[in-house]
């Protein structure tokens, strides 16, 4: 059985298909989701809050990204895993994000990347396709311009709507496979979907989009804390490992683990 390409999931846009994504980080649970039937990963640089620790996604190196990529690589062997190009890696212009991509593609054996900007990165995202990498673009909200946008709804008003499908014909232009929309208004994510051939991808942008893409310690309810409106929390992860972390730490105490199904002699 072959993977997952790029083709695939632009074919089931066309047929009026609508396809899930969800993001992994490592082997173990993205062999989960291949097996769930997941078709397409992103090793998202949200691993640098839901994975690695930091504050925001800021931080995330190329050598993070290759790394736990290639987990993700590994532990599936249908889906399309897409690797973000994290926040260094490609704005200094388009040779750098070939580079970078490059990187991500025989190193960590990703089938396609992801990076942030509309017209912004435009060049980026051409010179990839050009060199064969298929690219999936990112609008709206780009986590990593926290310092300069904050985490608000992108594309309100008539201005900032224009821009915003203005980006989105950028990211088309110049060769990208598909566009995540983050974070703005349902009607705004539903006037791009209609205008682009190629799919859409909502995240906090209604239910319009041709794909849906949630954080998937989001969805499984193993984040801690507030988790964005747009989430669903399909499980209670945090509430289930936590259980069993008490109970083993219990049995140990209470000297009740190991029992004798447990125990060589
Ligand atoms: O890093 C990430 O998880 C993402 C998705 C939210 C689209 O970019
Ligand atoms: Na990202």
């Amino acid at each position: 059985s072959r993977r997952v390409t790029v083709h695939d999931v632009t074919a089931a846009t066309e047929r009026g298909e609508k396809w899930p994504m969800l993001t992994a980080y490592d082997a173990m649970t993205a062999s989960v989701f291949d097996e769930a039937g997941i078709p397409v990963m992103l090793v998202g640089d949200s691993m640098g809050n839901c994975h690695l620790g930091y504050e925001t996604t800021v931080p995330v190196t190329m050598d993070e990204m290759t790394m736990l990529s290639a987990a993700v690589v590994r532990g599936t062997r249908r889906a399309l895993i897409v690797a973000d190009l994290p926040f260094g890696a490609y704005q200094e212009g388009a040779v750098q994000a070939l580079r970078n991509a490059t990187r991500l593609v025989k190193d960590a054996g990703v089938g396609a990347v992801k990076l942030e900007g509309g017209e912004r990165s435009h060049e980026q995202i051409r010179l990839l396709v050009e060199a064969g990498i298929p690219v999936m673009g990112h609008i709206g909200l780009t986590p990593q311009s926290v310092n300069a946008m904050g985490y608000r709804v992108q594309g309100r008003g008539e201005e900032a709507a224009q821009q915003l499908l203005r980006d989105a014909k950028a990211v088309q232009d110049a060769g990208a496979f598909a566009v995540v929309l983050e974070l703005v208004p349902a009607e705004l994510a539903a006037e791009v979907t209609r205008t682009l051939h190629i799919p859409t991808v909502g995240i906090g942008a209604g239910p319009d989009t041709d794909a849906q893409v949630l954080v998937w310690t989001d969805m499984a309810g193993l984040t801690g804390g507030k988790v964005p409106r747009f989430t669903k929390q399909y499980a209670n992860l945090r509430q289930v490992l936590g259980d069993a972390a008490k109970q083993y730490a219990e049995e140990v105490v209470g000297g009740s683990f190991p029992a004798a199904e447990h125990t060589f002699h």
